[in-house]
């Protein structure tokens, strides 16, 4: 059998720390793709001198081409530029549309039956942009954002409950964005409700934490966003699809009628699989849930309207 083969395109802070992850957990040989010179290149090199430390049998391989990148089973995209303080992911969206777009045409065209996984903000439109550049079907189009946000809120329930972070699962629906829809009644530790284990004004307090979790991060670091859930998170979804597990896990998906919205990247639970998304899942919302999921999917379908798709 040959090794599965991933490329990540963009070799900053996201791209440098997925292929982290990737080469860790020895899930395929990684190209690390990105326009400047010699940045993917020499982290490539340096995360291969690691290998004989940690472990791991990978190849690596950085360039600033794509030729490299030919069949390979994943494209990761982290291309486009990161937040600034004051700014909110939907003030990249023109610039990063562009820089997606072209990532796009370039990848399928070498890699026409990989799996995209997108990460690049406003990830929804991001998402969107991507599906109709590659002409792909929608189950290999999947944006990161519900399994970061999610991690984010159950590593806050772990926090305040002094609990292994293992034993918290957490649901986050919606838009990767301020309207995001962290759901306390699916969010469990060992199987229980955390509405059964904390007082109301301790899961409101995560709840907006959550929500704003990006921007506090981005707040501290100043100078760019969060990259080492986001990459962890990019690589949960990698390894459920190359290992075929079927995980259940918050992704943003194309919908096509599920909760009531059509035509629209959004963040739902789906089966991650071989075949990539192979289930969307839908669970039963309060009107209140339902209307917050709504009021999300209006705020990605504004930026859907701006880029005109
Ligand atoms: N092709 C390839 N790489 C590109 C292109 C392009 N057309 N345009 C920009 N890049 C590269 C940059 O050179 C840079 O190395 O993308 C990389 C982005 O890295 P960072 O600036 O460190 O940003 P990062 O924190 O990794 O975030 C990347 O993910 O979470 C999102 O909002 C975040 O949209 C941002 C993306």
């Amino acid at each position: 059998a040959r090794r599965y083969k991933i490329t990540v395109v963009g070799a900053g802070n996201v791209g440098a720390t997925c292929a982290h992850w990737l080469a860790s957990k020895e899930l395929g040989d990684i190209v690390l793709v990105d326009i400047v010179e010699g940045v993917p290149q020499g982290k490539a090199l340096d995360l291969a001198q690691a290998a004989p430390i940690e472990g791991f049998d990978v190849k690596l391989v950085g360039t600033n081409g794509y030729d490299e990148t030919r069949d390979s089973d994943i494209v990761i995209i982290t291309a486009g530029l990161p937040r600034k303080p004051g700014m909110s992911r939907d003030d990249l969206l023109k610039t990063n549309a562009e820089i997606v777009s072209q990532v796009v045409d370039e990848a399928v065209k070498r890699s026409p039956n990989a799996i995209l996984i997108v990460i690049s903000n406003p990830l929804d439109a991001m998402c969107q942009v991507a599906l109709r550049r590659s002409g792909f079907p929608k189950q290999r189009v999947i944006g990161m954002a519900g399994v970061l946000d999610s991690a984010r809120m159950r590593a806050f329930i772990a926090e305040a409950l002094d609990v292994s972070v293992e034993n918290v699962t957490a649901f986050v629906l919606g838009g990767h964005g301020d309207t995001m829809v962290p759901l306390p009644r699916y969010s469990t530790v060992a199987g229980i409700p955390i509405t059964e284990l904390l007082p109301k004004e301790k899961i409101d307090q995560i709840v907006k934490r959550t929500a704003n979790g990006g921007a506090e991060i981005v707040s501290l670091l100043k100078t760019g966003s969060a990259y080492y859930a986001p990459s962890a998170a990019a690589v949960e979804m990698v390894e459920s699809i190359l290992k075929d597990k079927k995980k259940i896990l918050p992704c943003s998906v194309y919908l096509e009628g599920e909760y009531g919205i059509s035509g629209l990247f959004v963040g739902v639970p789906v089966k991650l699989g071989a075949r990539g998304i192979e289930q969307i899942i839908e669970i039963n919302l309060t009107a209140e849930e339902r209307i917050a999921l709504q009021k999300s999917a209006a705020a990605v379908q504004e930026l859907v309207k701006v880029l005109g798709l």
